[in-house]
């Protein structure tokens, strides 16, 4: 299924349209302003775990050179906290894989310097990590001495649908690690709803039905948010807005917050993963390493 079908498909079963967000010219300056938003701080919380995530995956790798896939790195506000870790005398690299070009520009403008300045090697793909299997073996082809290191985080977005997770199992190498990390509700789901109804949280999930009309798929944005939402059941947050056009919901964002770490685990080994670490930080971001 090419883009134009999937973001119809989503669009019409209502499935998350969350990813379409990044993507498009505006996508990456539409994040660079949430992310720096400092009212919003839900996917803030989750960079001190992703530490803890390092230091263990480095000593389960016992000096093996390492080639980071960084999934989803964003604005690479990450990045100085993965690079801390990497040895260039080792061979290590590091490779930004985006669904979003304006996203992977701008890494690659703010980054040059510091990768340039610690002597790592490093790459970009552009490539939608839930379809492009065959894509993502290729950016993780290193020599077999090479532990590949999956870091998907920030948010839930990569997780929501269970197949970004799945895809990564499909690619693994032997000994190679996926670090995940993900926010918690914690105890008070109320709170962390309010957090997304504000207003500059959603002016960027609407980005999606912005990408939409650009590229000709509706006509009009017109509509109205309905209350963000929490399951209790299956631990998602949901994003829904009544879209005139089409006289239906649709689901803007949908994203997994587990309110334990039992739960966390749980998700991951439910998709076929082996967890060999699992943290959580100051009840509210949980970390898991898979193996
Ligand atoms: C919530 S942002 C997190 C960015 C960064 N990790 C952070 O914590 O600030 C999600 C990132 O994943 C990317 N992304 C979303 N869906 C993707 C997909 N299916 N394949 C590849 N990248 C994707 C987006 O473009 C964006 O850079």
């Amino acid at each position: 299924m090419d883009q134009l079908s999937e973001f119809k498909s989503r669009l019409y079963n209502y499935q998350s349209i969350l990813k379409f967000c990044y993507v498009g010219d505006a996508g990456a300056a539409a994040w660079n302003k949430m992310r720096g938003d400092k009212s919003f701080q839900v996917g803030s919380r989750e960079i001190s775990v992703l530490e803890r995530l390092l230091i263990v995956a480095m000593d389960l790798s016992k000096n093996s050179p390492i080639n980071v896939l960084h999934i989803g790195p964003g604005n690479g506000i990450e990045v100085p906290h993965i690079l801390k870790y990497l040895n260039a005398t080792r061979g290590d690299q590091y490779n930004a894989i985006d669904i979003s070009e304006s996203m992977l520009s701008d890494l690659k403008l703010k980054m040059n310097d510091s990768f340039n300045a610690c002597n790592i090697k490093y790459s970009t793909h552009l490539l939608d990590v839930e379809r492009d299997v065959d894509l993502i073996k290729f950016a993780a082809n290193c020599p077999t001495n090479y532990k590949n290191v999956y870091i998907a985080t920030g948010e839930g977005t990569l997780l929501a649908s269970g197949v970004v997770p799945v895809n990564l199992r499909k690619v693994m190498r032997p000994g190679d690690l996926a670090l995940f990390n993900l926010d918690s509700i914690g105890t008070d789901s109320e709170k962390i709803c309010a957090e997304y109804d504000q207003s500059s949280f959603r002016e960027f999930i609407t980005g999606s039905l912005r990408y939409a009309k650009n590229i000709g798929l509706i006509k009009d944005l017109a509509g109205k948010f309905h209350p963000t939402e929490y399951d209790h059941k299956t631990s998602r947050v949901s994003c829904r807005y009544y879209l005139e056009e089409i006289k239906s919901d649709v689901l803007l964002l949908e994203t997994l917050k587990p309110n334990s770490l039992e739960k966390a685990e749980m998700f991951f080994k439910q998709l076929g993963h082996q967890v060999a670490y699992a943290t959580q930080y100051d009840n509210a971001a949980f970390g898991i390493v898979c193996k």
